[in-house]
């Protein structure tokens, strides 16, 4: 089938690369042009393993195209997938679609036969309708229809491949039976097919995210009665997630939740249930709970090095809101950096995925491309994303510094062994052994 992804970031590309790779023809479209050229170039703009390969071999094979020309992009495809960002627009809760209306409009601009209209981008219920509303006058020409994306980034060609489920929201039957075909190489391995109203589908998505923050917020929150309690955080959320009604996935303690999607999708969900007069009060509270993770944590910064935070050195692995990924958005790492830095405390950090443009402009904040030269001489070592390669450091090595200080925001380190190594340690939800 020929299709269109029209935003080539972390979904519209992921997608646009693995359709080309079950046999498609996809062009991707950007107004970004500094994207565009990278990738015509053979170079993934993103940090997403695995994708750099698909890339190449699906542009040399000529089933995959980058272009800013968002005309022919258009006129030359038959199904056209919205995948534009919907962040939370500045100074409220609200969700930003004016990416989405303006592709919208390209949309019915450069549109002159028939075509299937399909929004990968999370967006607010009802949605569709609005789209809708912007096609009116060529209404025959476009079926409109909500498909929602489920990746995670860091293992979001895997995601593609073998989804959960794959969802499809369309108000007209016979879409169900085009979808059921573009999607059919992984139906085949085994990916459930669900149908639903195009509301429902928009619906679902949000309903998804909002329902993992809540979780992870609720062990967060058990964390911090853990920690008062001398109970391990650890065996509850293997008590409890030993339930299979419960099930053990999200509930492990550590920072706020970040990321691109669920810091904006529960207030967009709340703020789409206010549209309707809905009061999502669950919702709220884990929004308000989250925000104030972060300063939880910094509070316990200056539990273990004191009030004072002038010249103290700390230094940061991990700044990405999870591993295997370069996005910055929403990560803790945001805002903890410029308070510490603020208060005259010496940063440096190293992350995997490189330095970041975020950092550079504030003075004593540094980066720092390995663990060695981020930890050398810190007083205090905070662990903020579980990379890989932070899981086993051996820190007496890597610290020249005989009153160095471990914080340990993802349990990745038993606190006995640290005990036993003579390192000074702190985690989340478990008693110090110190
Ligand atoms: N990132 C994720 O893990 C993830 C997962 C599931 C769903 N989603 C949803 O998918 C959507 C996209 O997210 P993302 O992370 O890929 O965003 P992104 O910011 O990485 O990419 C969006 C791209 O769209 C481009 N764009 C914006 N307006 C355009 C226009 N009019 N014409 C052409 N290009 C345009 C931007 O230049 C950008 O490259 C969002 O709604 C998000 O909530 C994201």
């Amino acid at each position: 089938m020929k299709l269109c992804m029209i935003g080539t970031g972390y979904v519209g590309l992921v997608s646009g690369v693995c359709f080309a790779d079950i046999g498609n023809q996809v062009v991707c479209v950007d107004k970004d042009k500094t994207k565009i050229d990278k990738l015509n170039f053979g170079v993934s703009p993103i940090y997403e393993p695995g994708l750099d390969e698909l890339i190449k071999k699906n542009f040399l094979a000529k089933r995959l195209s980058f272009t800013t020309n968002i005309n022919k992009a258009i006129s030359t495809s038959d199904i056209i997938f919205i995948c534009v960002g919907t962040p939370t627009r500045k100074g409220s809760i609200k969700v930003d679609l004016s990416f989405v209306n303006k592709c919208t409009k390209d949309i019915f601009k450069y549109s002159k036969r028939k075509k299937i209209i399909v929004t990968k981008s999370t967006v607010p219920v009802g949605t569709g309708d609005e789209i809708e509303k912007i096609l009116k006058k060529k209404k025959k020409l476009f079926t409109i229809i909500s498909n929602p994306e489920f990746l995670r980034e860091g293992e979001a060609i895997r995601d593609f491949r073998y989804p959960d489920r794959i969802v499809i929201g369309s108000n007209e039957k016979k879409a169900f039976n085009t979808m059921r075909k573009l999607y059919a190489p992984l139906i085949n391995k085994g990916s459930k097919f669900f149908t639903t109203s195009r509301r429902g589908a928009e619906l679902i998505k949000y309903a998804s995210n909002a329902f993992l923050a809540t979780k992870i917020t609720f062990i967060n929150e058990l964390a911090n009665l853990c920690e008062k309690t001398g109970v391990n955080i650890e065996d509850i959320s293997l008590g409890m997630g030993a339930d299979s009604r419960i099930g053990g996935r999200f509930l492990r303690a550590g920072p706020a939740y970040g990321g691109s999607c669920f810091p904006k999708d529960t207030k967009g969900l709340v703020s789409a249930a206010d549209k309707f007069k809905i009061n999502l009060t669950v919702v709220k509270s884990v929004i308000k709970s989250n925000q104030e993770r972060v300063n939880l944590l910094t509070q316990r910064i200056h539990k273990i090095l004191g009030s004072n935070l002038r010249n103290k050195n700390i230094s940061f692995l991990g700044v990405t809101f999870k591993p295997n990924t370069d996005d910055m958005r929403d990560s803790s790492s945001l805002k903890m950096i410029p308070y510490l830095c603020k208060k005259g405390a010496k940063v440096r950090y190293y992350d995997p995925s490189g330095e970041k443009n975020e950092f550079k402009k504030i003075k004593n904040c540094k980066y720092r491309n390995n663990i060695k030269s981020s930890c050398n001489g810190a007083d205090l070592i905070i662990l903020l994303t579980e990379w890989d390669e932070f899981k086993s450091i051996d820190f007496k090595k890597v610290v020249k510094n005989t009153k160095f200080k471990v914080f340990d925001l993802r349990n990745l380190y038993s606190a006995e062994e640290m005990k036993k190594n003579k390192i000074k340690y702190y985690s989340v939800g478990r008693p110090d052994a110190n």
